[in-house]
């Protein structure tokens, strides 16, 4: 059995939120974004715009239709404002204790059995669900960048989670036109358990300058097939996110297999965090 979904919270304008609401805006689904402030919301539309006007230009979306989508996307810096919601997405920080405080206050605003999903790479949902009454409505809905692009959802069971709510959420998964493949509530779930100690590798090799940055991804582009290198892939998810899931992994796991390239801390105190910041292994200013 499944949950009737017609109005999908998204709660995180940023990088993943506005992806997610605009999937499900295209979907059919009515949208709240809600963001922490005006900027970051304000920022997290445009880009669900730009997004959207590409897609025009292209000739792969009529221009009602982009219109349409826009027109079920409402914005807003009010938790409560998701009071009207059948599922929730959490796609803010990863932090435990930011998200941890999004769960309790979007739990405290809808209505019994509203179902919370999290877009965590590495926070344990059984961690996340524990803060909430009634967490056998908490799943994880693990969506991949881009959000638009790419068309993988890994469905996280949490120790606690009903089958309703994985079903419902595979559900609003295929609705989006995403594949749901699920995964139990184990650290990484699979894809970041195996593309992360990769990614951390090749920060590795830059480090000890067994190969330059450009090299290390040509290797993996040319010698496994991979369609973008390792070092630009970190760039395009964030270098922040990436040290904070090898964190998670190290910790979680307590396996120094796990434990985070030194050079990817030196880059994240730097604030070089990849394409978002400007710089990460490749500079962006230069357009490289
Ligand atoms: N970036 C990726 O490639 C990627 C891929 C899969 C999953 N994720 C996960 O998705 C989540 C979001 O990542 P992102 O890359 O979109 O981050 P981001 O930094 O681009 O966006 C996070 C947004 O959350 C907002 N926010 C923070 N605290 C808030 C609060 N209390 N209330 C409302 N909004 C708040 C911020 O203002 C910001 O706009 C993280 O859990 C991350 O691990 C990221």
């Amino acid at each position: 059995m499944t949950k009737q979904i017609a109005t999908i919270g998204v709660v995180g304008a940023g990088t993943m939120g506005a992806g997610i609401a605009q999937v499900a805006a295209r979907a059919g689904f009515d949208v709240v974004l809600v963001d922490q402030a005006e900027t970051w919301l304000d920022r997290g539309l445009a880009t669900i715009t730009e997004n959207l006007d590409r897609q025009v230009e292209k000739g792969r979306l009529a221009d009602t239709a982009r219109d349409a989508i826009l027109a079920r996307i409402e914005g807003s810096i009010q938790i409560p404002h998701l009071s009207g919601c059948e599922l929730v997405i959490e796609a803010v920080t990863e932090s435990f204790a930011t998200k941890s405080d999004v769960f309790r206050e979007v739990a405290d605003v809808t209505a019994p059995g509203t179902i919370i999903a999290s877009n965590t790479s590495s926070i344990s949902i059984s961690a996340l669900a524990a803060t909430v009454p009634d967490p056998a409505r908490v799943a994880g809905m693990h969506f991949f960048n881009p959000v638009p692009v790419l068309t993988l959802v890994e469905v996280v069971r949490g120790l606690q989670t009903s089958d309703e709510t994985v079903a419902t959420i595979r559900e609003v998964a295929a609705k989006m036109g995403k594949t749901p493949v699920e995964a139990k509530d184990a650290p990484g779930f699979v894809a970041n358990r195996i593309l992360m100690p990769m990614i951390n590798e090749a920060v590795s090799c830059l480090d000890e300058g067994v190969a330059t940055a450009e090299d290390i991804d040509t290797v993996l582009r040319l010698g496994a097939a991979h369609p973008m290198g390792p070092l630009t892939l970190a760039d395009l998810i964030g270098l922040d996110v990436c040290l904070s899931i090898m964190e998670v992994l190290h910790y979680d796991f307590g396996d120094d297999k796990y434990r985070p390239a030194p050079l990817l801390r030196r880059m994240v105190a730097a604030g070089r965090l990849g394409r978002k910041s400007g710089r990460g292994f490749l500079d962006y200013a230069k357009g490289g």
